[in-house]
């Protein structure tokens, strides 16, 4: 079992940091594990892990049993692990996370259906038209049928939409993939199509990045990613939750709650629910020991989570990974100073850190969905 410290912030810390009420001071103030606390408002709490870490690392597993209602893998739902050539499909990876996650009663969502990225090398060459569109089709059935009936939710399609020039040239900010150049841009809507018949109940995600702060390019991305999901909505694709990754930067300052809950309550509008999909708070630009690096990290998910669950739609948070032991940003992150970064709830001893006590401090606060 996990031992639970209690942390109160100091004030003079804070005030040297230039946070304060309401983000700026955290209790523990609820009992168990971050699931139930979200799970008593209705809510969902889960991460993301790599496959095998849960029979690898028992102290990891016993956390994320402790923690987490619901579990996504990192890669091997993706195209460069599930298809080894064009006539091939190999599930072992994604199996056994899926007989792992059943066995423990965890929910499982799978990601990603749809990406540019994490592209096999057999799949750079010459596709093209009907062929490519065939190929997407069938890789969306075989996959999503597999796990029919399994699944909380899909994301059908990741991270199409880039507002910068160099990854788009088009007004509604499609940009550059495979799926774009190869099969047009209906390759969205189709996505939705194949994966609803595949399976007609799972919840299905447009899932994406850059919609937290206020700045002009996040504006465009959620201006963009609204009239996308407006679009969907118009066809009658089965869009049925916006996913928003809320990868987060601790020192970055531009998070402004009005206008961030405001795109909540317009992506609400459409009918659709919204999953805060991979978030996590790197404090790569944060100076200063770990102690005030964690009260960066713990505002940052205070604040967003505070805003973002008082939207009824929203429906759950996942962070991408649970410990500081494992996380993605480790690869690209590297902090001038050498320190380690700590961007999720538990430390890599699987200790709660200020984050958790955000994050659980925000499900304790949120309205109870019904
Ligand atoms: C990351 C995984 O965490 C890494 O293990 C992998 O090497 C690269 O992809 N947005 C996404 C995720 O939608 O698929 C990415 O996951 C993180 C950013």
């Amino acid at each position: 079992m996990l031992r639970r410290t209690f942390i109160t912030s100091t004030s003079a810390g804070l005030a040297a940091l230039g946070l304060g009420p309401p983000f700026g001071s955290w209790r523990l103030r609820g009992q168990g594990g971050l699931q139930s606390r979200a799970a008593a408002r209705g809510l969902f709490f889960g991460c993301s892990l790599r496959t095998g870490l849960l029979e690898q690392d028992q102290a990891f597993a016993q956390a994320v049993f402790a923690e987490c209602g619901l579990i996504v893998p990192e890669t091997a739902f993706k195209w460069d692990h599930l298809r080894p050539s064009e006539g091939q499909f190999d599930f072992s990876q994604a199996d056994r996370f899926v007989d792992v996650a059943r066995t423990h009663g965890l929910k499982i969502r799978g990601h990603a259906l749809v990406w540019y990225r994490a592209l096999p090398p057999w799949l750079g060459g010459q596709f093209g038209g009907a062929r490519a569109a065939t190929l997407l089709q069938q890789h969306i059935t075989t996959t999503v049928a597999r796990y029919r009936g399994k699944m909380e939710s899909w994301d059908v399609v990741n991270e199409a939409i880039d507002p910068s020039a160099t990854r788009s040239h088009r007004p509604d900010g499609l940009s550059a993939s495979l799926w774009l150049d190869q099969v047009g841009p209906g390759y969205i809507a189709d996505a939705f199509h194949a994966a609803r018949e595949a399976d007609p109940d799972v919840l299905l995600v447009y899932n994406d990045n850059h919609m937290e702060y206020d700045t002009s390019y996040f504006d465009r991305k959620r201006a963009m990613v609204l009239d996308l999901l407006r679009k969907l909505k118009d066809q009658g694709a089965p869009v049925g939750a916006l996913g928003m990754q809320s990868h987060m930067d601790a020192a970055e300052t531009r998070f402004n709650p009005t206008k961030y809950r405001q795109f909540l309550a317009d992506v609400a509008s459409l009918g659709l629910k919204i999953i805060l999909s991979e978030v996590d708070v790197s404090d790569e630009k944060v100076a200063g020991p770990a102690p005030v690096r964690d009260q960066a990290v713990a505002s940052a998910y205070s604040a967003l989570l505070s805003t973002a669950l008082d939207e009824r739609s929203v429906i759950g948070v996942i962070t991408w990974g649970l410990s500081d032991r494992y996380t993605w940003l480790t690869k690209d992150h590297t902090r001038t100073d050498r320190q380690p970064i700590r961007p999720l709830p538990l430390d890599d001893a699987m200790h709660p850190k200020l984050a958790y006590d955000a994050i659980g401090g925000a499900f304790d606060a949120a309205p109870v969905r019904v």
